[in-house]
Parts: structure tokens; sequence; C-alpha cells
């Protein structure tokens, strides 16, 4: 299976799916990785495996149809079969949702639909997390669709918050989890589509 990623920032998550692939723990390869920040951890960690880049943001392509154009080509160029957004913190166009629609999946590290939506990204979450004094957090792995981090839910895992939790504590920790979610959910949906649509990935047991 052939995997196109979209990434912004450290690149801890397209990490773990590299590593998976090479070891042959999920049947899939990461054959385009797009960024909308050349200097992004996610572009060098890609390049350090050898697969294509590209930089596609509002510098490059300041039109907003343009950038959309452009990822879409680029992703049907490299013949993707399912596209991940792995920390991935820009909107994408109607024209790539609709060329890979239910091929989009996006990972995001909190229980949806708690902590979701325009201004819920990355650490923001955890801080919002601890603030609101809740005892449990998580990931989701859900489908994109044109309504910010409100597609179908295809896996989550729960994550205890612990009393002497840290942002930076929990981060890792729901980071963790949720990378094993995510290369859980590839790997189901490498199975279930070789002969029907994507189902429920099972529901991991938070560490
Ligand atoms: C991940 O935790 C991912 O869920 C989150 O950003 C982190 C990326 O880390 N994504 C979002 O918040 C999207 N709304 P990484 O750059 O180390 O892979």
């Amino acid at each position: 299976m052939k995997l196109g990623v979209l990434a912004s920032g450290e690149g801890s998550t397209l990490q773990a799916v590299l590593d998976a692939g090479v070891s042959g723990e999920i049947d899939a390869c990461v054959r385009l990785v797009i960024s909308n920040n050349s200097n992004a951890g996610a572009v060098q960690r890609a390049r350090q495996h050898g697969i294509d880049t590209l930089h596609i943001s509002s510098t490059t392509h300041a039109d907003d149809e343009a950038r959309d154009q452009a990822i879409t080509q680029a992703l049907v160029s490299a013949e993707v079969d399912l596209v991940l957004l792995a920390g991935y913190m820009k909107r994408l166009g109607p024209q790539v949702l609709e060329t890979f629609s239910g091929r989009i999946i996006n990972t995001h590290p909190s229980l949806l639909p708690k902590y979701g939506g325009q201004g819920f990204y990355g650490r923001r979450v955890h801080e919002a997390v601890l603030a609101a004094g809740d005892t449990a957090t998580g990931a989701t792995v859900h489908i994109v669709t044109a309504d910010y981090d409100a597609g179908p839910i295809v896996g989550q895992v729960t994550v205890p918050v612990r009393k002497h939790d840290t942002v930076q504590s929990l981060e890792d920790r729901v980071k963790n989890a949720e990378r094993k979610l995510l290369l859980q959910v590839i790997s189901d949906w490498r199975d279930q589509t070789r002969d029907q649509g994507p189902r429920m990935a099972k529901v991991m047991p938070g560490d």
C-alpha cells in the first residue's frame, strides 16, 4: 500500500510509519511527504529515508486553489492509496478532499470530539486537558472531511492523565499511544481494502 504523508512539524509520527514500513510491521511504504514548512523535522526525516519531499505552502502557491491543485496532483502522480495527515497543521482544499474522498486519515491528540476543531492542535490540546483537570485523554484517527476534526472515527485510544503530568510528559505518553494506534489503523486498512472498504479499527488499550 502506497502512502502520501502531509506533515508540518517534528515528524515523530511520520518516523514511526517509516520505521514500521522498513521493519515490515506494516505492509505500506511512504511514497511522498508534502510539507507547508520546508524546515520541518518531518522533511528531514523523509529525506534521510530517501523519500521524495515537496514544499507546498502559501509561499510556493499564494492562491488557495493553486495550492490545493498542486497537492492533489502530487498525490495522484505518486499513485498513493491512502493519504495520512501526520501533524499537518493546514486545512485541505476541496479538490484533494474530493479526489481522495474516504482515503485521507488524520491523527489528532485527543479523544475527539473533545478538544477538536480550530485552535486545538499539538501541545495546545495537552495544555487544555491539564487546565480542565481531565483524568483521561487520548488520541483519535479519523477520516478527513471538509469539517475540521469531525470526520468518521476509525480508531481511538485512551491515555490516563497522571497527577504530576506536565504538558511534556502528557504529550510524550499520548504520542506514544497515538503512534501505536496509527500503525494498527494502517495495518487494518491494508487488510480490509484488499477485498472490501475500510471499517472501524480495533480500539487499543491505554498504556
Ligand atoms: C501529533 O500528536 C498529532 O496528533 C498532532 O500533532 C502531533 C504531530 O507530532 N496533530 C494535530 O494536532 C492535528 N490537529 P509530530 O510532528 O512529532 O509527528
